[in-house]
C-alpha cells in the first residue's frame, strides 16, 4: 500500500494509462485517471503516484486547500511546498487565492522536474475554474528561483533544489509537505528534513500532509509541532496538520 492510497495501477482506475517519457529520476511513467476524473502519474521505479489514486484533485483540494489554506488566516500567506510536481497544488491554491481575495506567496522546491509536455498533457486545469488554463500556463512558464505574479493574488518562486541538501532561510505560514510516502522514500521524512521545515515555520504556522503514519508524526512533535490527525480525504482514513507552537 501507498500512503497515497492503493497502488496497483489498473484496479481503481479508469482510462488507458499513456507511456510517456519522464524526469531524471526515473525513465518513464504512466499518466492514469485517477477515481474523480483527473489524472495522475505513477512512477514504476518507485512504484508510487504523486496524488491518490481515489482522486487527484479531490485529494489536493482537501488536505492542502480545504485543511491548510482555508485553515491558516495569514494574509497574505506564505506557502512552502515541498515536492512541485505536477502542479497541481499551485493551480489549486492561485484558484483558491482568488476565490479567497487572499494573497499568497507560494515558494516549491523540486529536485526531478517532469518534462513539460508531461504537464501539459494533464487535465489538472479543468479543476480550476474559468482561468484554470492560463493560470497553469503561466505558473509552468515562470522563471525558475524567482518570485512570479501570476495573478492580483497569487506569485510563485519556483526553487529548483533538494530538500535534502539546500539550505533553506526564509519563513512561512503554511507548509504543503507533499513527498513521495514514507516508505518509498524515507529519506524526506526523516529527523533531520522535519527540524530543517520546523526551522522555517513561523510560530503558529500550519504544516498538512497526507501521511498520519507514526513515525512522522513522532519526528514531527519532537521539532516542536503540535499534531493533529484528522480524517483524510475519500480513500484514506487519516491525515495529519500540525502546528509550529
Ligand atoms: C508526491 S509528488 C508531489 C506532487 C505535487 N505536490 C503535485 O501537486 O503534483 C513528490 C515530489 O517530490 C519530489 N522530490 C523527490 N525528492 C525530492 C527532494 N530531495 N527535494 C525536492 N523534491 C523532491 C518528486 O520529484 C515529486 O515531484
Amino acid at each position: 500500500m501507498s500512503d497515497h492510497g492503493m497502488i496497483q495501477t489498473g484496479d481503481l482506475v479508469t482510462g488507458c494509462p499513456l507511456l510517456v517519457k519522464s524526469s531524471k529520476m526515473n525513465n518513464v511513467c504512466h499518466i492514469i485517471t485517477t477515481g474523480d476524473g483527473s489524472h495522475t502519474i505513477y512512477v514504476p521505479g518507485i512504484n508510487d503516484h504523486y496524488h491518490s489514486v481515489y482522486g487527484a484533485v479531490q485529494e489536493s483540494e482537501y488536505i492542502f486547500i480545504r485543511n491548510g489554506f482555508d485553515i491558516c488566516m495569514a494574509d497574505p500567506v506564505t506557502i512552502f511546498e515541498v515536492g512541485f510536481g505536477t502542479g497541481l497544488n499551485a493551480l489549486l491554491t492561485a484558484t483558491r487565492s482568488t476565490q479567497a481575495t487572499r494573497r499568497v506567496l507560494y515558494t516549491s522546491i523540486e529536485k526531478y522536474p517532469l518534462d513539460k509536455e508531461i504537464i501539459l498533457s494533464l487535465n489538472h486545469h479543468l479543476y480550476a475554474g474559468r482561468d484554470g488554463e492560463k493560470i497553469r500556463k503561466l505558473i509552468h512558464q515562470a522563471e525558475m528561483d524567482t518570485m512570479t505574479k501570476i495573478s492580483n493574488y497569487f506569485s510563485i518562486r519556483k526553487l529548483s533544489g533538494d530538500i535534502i541538501t539546500d539550505e533553506l532561510n526564509s519563513k512561512f505560514d503554511l507548509i504543503y509537505f507533499d513527498a513521495f510516502g514514507p516508505d518509498k522514500q524515507p529519506e524526506m521524512w526523516s529527523l533531520s528534513i522535519f527540524e530543517k521545515i520546523s526551522g522555517i515555520t513561523k510560530p503558529g504556522g500550519i504544516l498538512v500532509t497526507y501521511s498520519a503514519k507514526g513515525e512522522v508524526k513522532r519526528n514531527l512533535r519532537r521539532v516542536g509541532f503540535d499534531v493533529s490527525v484528522v480524517p483524510g480525504p475519500p480513500g484514506k482514513r487519516h491525515m495529519m496538520r500540525a502546528i509550529k507552537i
